[in-house]
């Protein structure tokens, strides 16, 4: 059985040679270094649906880490458990867009339907039921991943139909196929959108005219990287070929960004699913560049079920010659490319929380300096680039830096790839020149009566009704892609408490801005909700908000918390109206507090009289 249809099947009861054997050829396949330790924890999780002490102990042993690293590993990802699950491990996308569409009914009905509370196992072991972060079918919601598979378009329906699935205990390859299948929702094309063939025609310009024409091609683009920073593509490249020119013989290292976890983002499961020989192009002129031999395609694990079709084109263009020895019959250029899993952890989109997760560890963000393109897998220079911006790459060495640079404003050139989602008629793909009004996007997918827009995702920027003329551009709204939108009837308050669950969550934990800010934000926010809060409240999250932005480690903790703070100033009367003493300020009196020890003690010089009221809770002086 290959990996794709063993994926889909539901596992059998557990025998312990199955685990041996199970585990012998994962070896063979995968090998036995340290860095393949999630690739064979993934597929373990696949085979068994949890990871049994076998797998864990005979993981350490083979791979020379010691069980404490394995099981800290397991820990780390969300899609992998020690304990088992249910035959059937059913997760509901839980996006905002999924909640507008009513993720959390259709999920209490399965729930009822199969008698299995949410977040919990029947105690049959049949299934499990539960939710997890947006599985990027924001376009084609509500969706769930059955035993990481994903399934769109979920209604009541669905619904009723997958619990009899459940219940006849159907193996997944026998489901309906309309179950998963995942449509590409392209609306407009644009500069890359508009022809998918690819010819080699990138490639073989290189061949001809060597790297230093191809960087310059790059340079004369004006391309950014379009997974969200914007760092000038081909000063990135230039930066890595110099890191690795002191020391010829030595690794470097190509990485394409598919982890696409920020809420709303979906443009890279489309690019992958339609334009995959583009952005393996994109990534194998990297190669040319920067002299690297290997390369690694980082998906997420919520796209799973992308993986038979990205290994086949990777092996046509293997059997093309435009990957392996001798790429094009140019001796010396030797590339190829592995595909690694994620496992549910947004933080490793981050590019060195990545880099740490493809080296089989816990995706927890590297100090920088030194950056990837000095330090980067296992230490070497590498290149860690979006999915899109591979893709662009690639026809900019074919058609010409200025073909690119004719489109966009001065300092966002070419055009951006965005994913439409929430509130409109037409979800789906819309790539626009870079310059382009909000209001055009809004027109364009059927939003008739917008309130807001949350732009780049839950991380980016939540846009009133007066800055829809504010335009798509580096130097005004940046955007990885996700453009998720909200009408008059929305609460958005919806919208807030399901980012700052989002980001409590996801978290890795490693700093305390973060880690505790995330949570206190999370909590304050569901204060706000159960109509508790007051003024206090409110300056409690504008002040906590700030820490985080200034004193995070990463990029995550940076932006964790704009949401809230973007929607306490556009959004005021969301948190107000729900306020329960708009006046009401706790406060407390320490010297009162410890007036009693003080006179216990004997250390109280002024022998001060002994409070009666140790908490005093006062109202504003304005109140009084
Ligand atoms: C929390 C976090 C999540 C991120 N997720 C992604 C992602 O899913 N895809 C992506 O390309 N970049 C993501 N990034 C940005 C990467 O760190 C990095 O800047 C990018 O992959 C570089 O590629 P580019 O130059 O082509 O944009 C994320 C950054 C942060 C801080
Ligand atoms: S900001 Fe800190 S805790 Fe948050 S993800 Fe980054 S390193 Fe981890």
């Amino acid at each position: 059985m290959s990996e794709a249809e063993t994926a889909l099947s539901v596992p059998g009861k557990l025998k312990s040679d199955e685990v041996q054997q199970f585990v012998a050829e994962s070896l063979a396949l995968r090998g036995r270094e340290p860095e393949q330790l999630l690739q064979h924890l993934i597929a373990a999780q696949q085979r068994f649906g949890f990871l049994p002490e076998e797998v864990v102990e005979a993981l350490a042993a083979a791979l020379d880490v010691t069980r404490a690293q394995v099981r800290s590993a397991i820990a780390f990802y969300t899609f992998l458990h020690e304990r088992p699950r249910g035959d059937y491990d059913i997760l509901f996308s839980d996006n905002i867009t999924d909640r507008m569409l009513g993720n959390r009914r259709l999920a209490g009905l399965l729930s009822e339907r199969l008698g299995t509370p949410l977040g919990e196992t029947r105690a049959d072991g049949r299934v499990t039921l539960g939710f997890t972060s947006c599985t990027g079918m924001c376009d084609q919601g509500p969706a769930l991943l059955v035993n990481g598979q994903a399934v769109t378009a979920i209604d009541a329906g669905r619904v009723d139909r997958i619990a009899d699935l459940v219940e006849e205990g159907l193996p997944l390859e026998r489901w309906p196929a309309e179950f998963f299948r995942v449509e590409d929702n392209i609306r407009r094309r644009g500069l890359l959108l508009s022809d998918p063939v690819a010819d080699g025609g990138g490639l073989r310009a290189f061949v001809e005219k060597g790297a230093d024409a191809a960087l310059a091609e790059l340079e004369r683009s004006g391309l950014r990287g379009r997974g969200g920073a914007g760092f000038t593509t081909a000063l990135k490249w230039r930066l890595c070929r110099e890191a690795a020119e002191g020391d010829p013989a030595a690794e470097r290292f190509v990485v394409c960004n598919a982890d696409e976890g920020e809420p709303g983002t979906f443009k890279d499961r489309v690019l992958l699913t339609s334009y995959a020989d583009l952005v393996f192009e994109g990534m194998t002129l990297c190669a040319g560049v920067i002299s690297a031999r290997r390369g690694f395609l980082y998906l997420r694990g919520e796209y799973l079920y992308l993986l038979p079709h990205l290994e086949s084109v990777l092996a046509r263009r293997r059997a093309e010659g435009l990957l392996g020895e001798n790429i094009l019959g140019k001796p010396g250029f030797d590339f190829d490319i592995v595909i690694h899993l994620g496992a549910g952890a947004y933080v490793c989109g981050e590019e060195s929380a990545l880099i740490e997760s493809l080296e089989g560890k816990r995706g927890v963000t590297r100090k920088r300096p030194p950056f990837p393109v000095t330090s980067g897998y296992m230490g070497r220079p590498t290149v860690v680039n979006n999915v899109e911006t591979f893709l662009a790459a690639a026809r900019i060495v074919q058609w010409g830096g200025f073909w690119f640079r004719g489109e966009g404003t001065e300092k966002s050139a070419g055009s951006k790839i965005l994913s439409v989602s929430g509130d409109c008629a037409r979800p789906g793909i819309y790539e626009y020149p870079f310059g382009t009004p909000v209001r055009a996007v809004l027109s364009d997918c059927g939003a008739d009566h917008a309130q807001a827009v949350q732009i780049s995702g839950a991380a980016g920027v939540t846009l009133a009704p007066s800055e829809f003329d504010r335009i798509i551009a580096f130097e005004d709204l940046p955007t990885a892609g996700s453009f998720m939108v909200f009408d008059r009837t929305r609460d958005m308050l919806d919208m807030v408490r399901n980012f700052a669950a989002f980001f409590a969550h996801e978290s890795c934990g490693f700093c305390t801005p973060c880690r505790v800010g995330g949570a206190l934000l999370r909590n304050l926010v569901e204060k706000v909700a159960a109509g508790q809060a007051s003024e206090y409240d409110l300056e409690e999250m504008r002040r906590i908000g700030a820490v985080m932005q200034q004193g995070s480690y990463c990029g995550l903790g940076h932006t964790a918390p704009n949401h809230v703070l973007n929607t306490l100033d556009k959004f005021p009367e969301i948190y107000r109206r729900r306020l329960a003493r708009a006046d009401y300020t706790p406060s407390f009196d320490l010297d009162a507090a410890l007036s009693e020890a003080r006179a216990i003690s004997g250390r109280d010089d002024a022998q001060a009289h002994i409070s009666e009221s140790r908490f005093d809770t006062t109202e504003t002086e304005a109140a009084r």
